[in-house]
């Protein structure tokens, strides 16, 4: 496929997932880390602008030269913008006039990919499309979320329920100690949090195929997890009593059972399906409470050939930190992901909700420790 025919593919992607929304779902923010959906589509046609056509197109006319201020995340790079947990508060512009925009930049960045040959551009726009795709991603998770916290629990779509999948491989693999490579290795895209291959040491492991099923964490619940202060972290155990958590996002008991809201509406929980929606402090509990642990992030990418993968981001015992030959690019781009070295945890695999073609082996997801709404998952080792 050429570049052009891929931007268009997941350009197009993201539209796709907006069939299902009514004009009311595109602007609100329930809460600050969720984004509305008309956001998501400015959002990633911006990166597009920002770091594509502006620079490289001469005379270029802006869309609407308010769109800096209002549709960049987080560059400083790039200068102010509206606060995160201000996104919802913009009735306007409207859905439509941000679907003209995506029109406009598509029609310019087609134009300009036309005779484009330089290598280092080339490669911004296959992270751009990278970054489509990682908000493609968001705007499920964000539109669950949305309607989650909808006491009438809209179906977003009857065949869309995602959460119920099962593990295919019930085995674990047994790994020998010894020095390991990790990191990117391949010709393809890769982010800069990849690069950097470098010698690890692990000791020898077992880790498990699958991942922790609805079942197997109900018997955690009923067995008082959530009440034993010593299956918890410091962080986790204040977030459960601060918060009266007693189930993952998404659970209800209703009549002595428990439902779980999916984008095809409030279900049964399936108990053999895989767990999702748990933190990094409610999967490290439950190892806890198995007499087991969570894999690094260095025993997964060893372990990943073995594994079961791809149905839930799945949290590792490791702190999201710069591999030791980080290399930070100067400007904006290095601030994609290289700034948020800091108190995030390494998630590993892919999810229900992550684009095609959207993961690998190497890939270093990573969020707040204290967050669930993505479709995470636990995996257990020892
Ligand atoms: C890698 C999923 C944590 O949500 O901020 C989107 C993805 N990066 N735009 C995030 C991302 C830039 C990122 N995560
Ligand atoms: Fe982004």
């Amino acid at each position: 496929m050429t570049l052009s025919q891929t931007y268009k593919q997941v350009r197009q992607q993201s539209l796709d997932f907006c069939k299902h929304l009514q004009v009311e779902d595109f602007a609100i923010q329930v809460v600050k880390f969720a984004s509305p959906p008309k956001w998501h589509l400015a959002h990633t046609t911006w990166f597009f602008e920002t770091f594509i056509l502006i620079p490289n197109v001469k005379n270029y006319a802006y869309f609407n030269s308010n769109f800096n201020f209002l549709f960049n995340s987080y560059y400083n790079n790039v200068g102010d913008r509206v606060l995160q947990a201000n996104r919802g508060n913009m009735s306007r512009p409207t859905t439509n006039e941000i679907f003209a925009y995506r029109d406009y930049v598509d029609e310019k960045m087609q134009e300009f990919l036309r005779d484009l040959t330089d290598k280092k551009i080339i490669d911004l726009v296959i992270l751009g499309l990278n970054h489509e795709q990682q908000h493609q991603e968001l705007l499920i998770t964000d539109v669950k979320y949305m309607f989650g916290h909808n006491p009438i629990f809209p179906v977003l779509h009857e065949d869309f329920n995602l959460v119920n999948v099962k593990n295919t491989n019930l085995e674990s693999s047994n790994i020998n100690g010894g020095i390991y490579e990790i990191g990117y290795q391949g010709n393809e895209f890769c982010y800069d949090n990849e690069l950097g291959v470098h010698k690890v040491y692990i000791d020898d492991f077992e880790i498990n195929n699958y991942l922790v099923t609805n079942g197997d964490y109900i018997q955690f619940m009923e067995a008082g997890g959530y009440a034993d202060f010593n299956l918890w972290l410091d962080e986790g155990w204040s977030w459960v009593n601060n918060n009266q958590i007693n189930a993952p996002m998404y659970w209800h008991k209703i009549e002595d059972e428990w439902y779980y809201y999916t984008l095809s509406g409030l279900q049964k929980v399936d108990t053999e399906a895989i767990l999702s929606h748990i933190n990094y402090y409610e999967a490290n509990a439950f190892a806890e409470w198995k007499g087991m642990r969570l894999p690094t992030e260095f025993e997964w990418e060893i372990a990943a050939q073995q594994l079961d993968w791809g149905k839930r981001w799945e949290w590792t015992n490791s702190a999201y930190l710069p591999y030791p030959k980080f290399k930070k690019e100067n400007g904006a781009v290095g601030e994609y992901n290289g700034k948020f070295m800091s108190n995030k945890m390494v998630l590993r695999g892919a999810s229900v909700a992550t684009s095609k073609n959207h993961s690998r082996a190497t890939y270093r997801n990573f969020f707040n420790p204290l967050e669930r709404w993505q479709f995470t998952g636990i995996r257990l080792a020892k």
